[in-house]
Order: C-alpha cells, then structure tokens, then sequence
C-alpha cells in the first residue's frame, strides 16, 4: 500500500492539534513534521516542544523532516519529543554521523536530497537510511509546482541496491499522485492538498487505493533480474 504522510506546514497553525486528529482520523499512515532553521532554507517552523506537544495528544507515527543546516546538534531533542522517523538531508553537516546517531538513538534514519542533488550523491549513505526523501520541489516553502524530473531517482535508488522506503515531498496531489506511485514511490507527503482539501478523507482514500509499483524489474547485482 502506498503510505500518506500529510504535512503539518500546510495546517492552521492556530490549530495543530485538530491537523494531527484530521491525519488520524482520516487514515493516514504518518504525519509529516516539516523542521526549518532559517539557514538551510528560508523559513522557520516548528521546534521539539510542538512535537512533544503532540506525542503527549497522540501515539502516532511522526515522520520528522529536518531542513537544518547542523541535524546532529538537534537530533536528541526530536527524539526525546517523539519523532518515529528522523531525515536529514544530505547536504547538511555531518549527514554520516547523522544518520549513525539517528540509529543509535532507536529511531528510523531517513536521508534527504534536494531536487538539483544527483541520486549518485546518496551512494555512501544509503547503507546507514532506513527511508530516503526524494525532494520534488526546493525546500523550504509548500504550495509549490511538482519537478517531474526527480522522478527517476526512484528507479536510480533501486539500482544502487537500496531496500528502504522511498519518500517523495513537494507539489503532490490527487492528480499527478500516480505517477509518483509508478516512479516507485512509496510515500507521499501532501501538505496543501491533502489539509487545504474540501475533503481530506477523500484524499486519503485516493492514496491509498493506488497500486505501488511491482512491475519494475530490479537489476540484480547477482546478475539476472529481480522484482
Ligand atoms: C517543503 C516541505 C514540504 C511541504 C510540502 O520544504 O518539506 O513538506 O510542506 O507541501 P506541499 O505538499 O504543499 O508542496
Ligand atoms: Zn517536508
């Protein structure tokens, strides 16, 4: 099945905790925790308080993206405040010993790339990633246009033998999600579309009736093909 991660930043701010039980109740599979530090993008949001905030509300699955330059120095922090799943993106300081702490702390390591990143650029890393998140539009700000053209490192990933989830994030909605399924995403982030809706259950049951993509054949390093 496809997995829904709605993302907070596109919510009322005046009601967060109404976003995190709409996303539950809805049926999605995680909620999507957009971190921003106003240098390795221009924007700010939320910090660990708002996520321990919510943990205390609600045992759900945070799926906590970190656009900071410096991820190590806030990793505990977001662990202790419940984050499920903590990415960071490689372009950042110390992505390595990032991902390692990320582990250390009990936690599902993600990596990140921004949309201009080669997937190749991931290579070293994606032994320490249990998720990697695809980036469809510059990060930073949501409400922007898709970039089809990230599409293919789905498939690049595969072929440099990662078995983790893949995630993308950025521009998806109703009407472009199955082309991101048939990339061979398996997680999509819905900011706008998803709690700018008219109905958000609807959304959810869209996501989540698209089929994953199976039919690709894997090359096998072993040789011969794989699915
Ligand atoms: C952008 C964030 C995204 C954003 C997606 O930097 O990482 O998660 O909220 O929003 P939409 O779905 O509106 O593009
Ligand atoms: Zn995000």
């Amino acid at each position: 099945m496809i997995k829904l991660s709605p993302s907070l930043l596109a919510a009322d701010p005046l009601h967060l905790g109404d976003a995190l039980h709409l996303a539950m109740d809805a049926g999605c599979d995680e909620l999507h925790f957009d971190v921003m530090d106003a240098h390795f993008v221009p924007n700010l949001t939320f910090g660990p308080h708002i996520l321990a905030g919510m943990k205390k509300q609600a045992d759900f699955c945070y799926d906590v993206h970190l656009m900071l330059t410096d991820p190590l120095t806030m990793l505990d922090s977001y662990a202790k405040a419940g984050a499920s799943i903590l990415t960071v993106h490689a372009e950042a300081n110390a992505a390595e010993e990032a991902l390692k702490r990320i582990r250390e702390l009990g936690i599902k390591a993600g990596v990140s790339i921004r949309p201009g990143t080669p997937a190749q650029a991931l290579r070293p890393l994606l032994p320490l990633a249990d998720r990697v998140l695809l980036m469809t539009v510059e990060p930073g700000f949501g409400g922007q246009q898709l970039m089809r053209g990230v599409l293919p490192k789905a498939r690049e990933l595969r072929c440099m033998g990662f078995e983790g989830e893949i995630e993308a994030d950025g521009g998806i909605n109703p009407a472009n999600m199955r082309e991101l399924a048939d990339a061979g995403v398996e997680v999509l982030v819905m900011g706008t579309a998803f709690f700018k809706a008219d109905d958000p259950y609807e959304v959810a049951r869209l996501v989540h009736a698209l089929s994953p993509q199976t039919g690709i054949l894997w090359p096998n390093p072993k040789g011969g093909h794989s699915r």
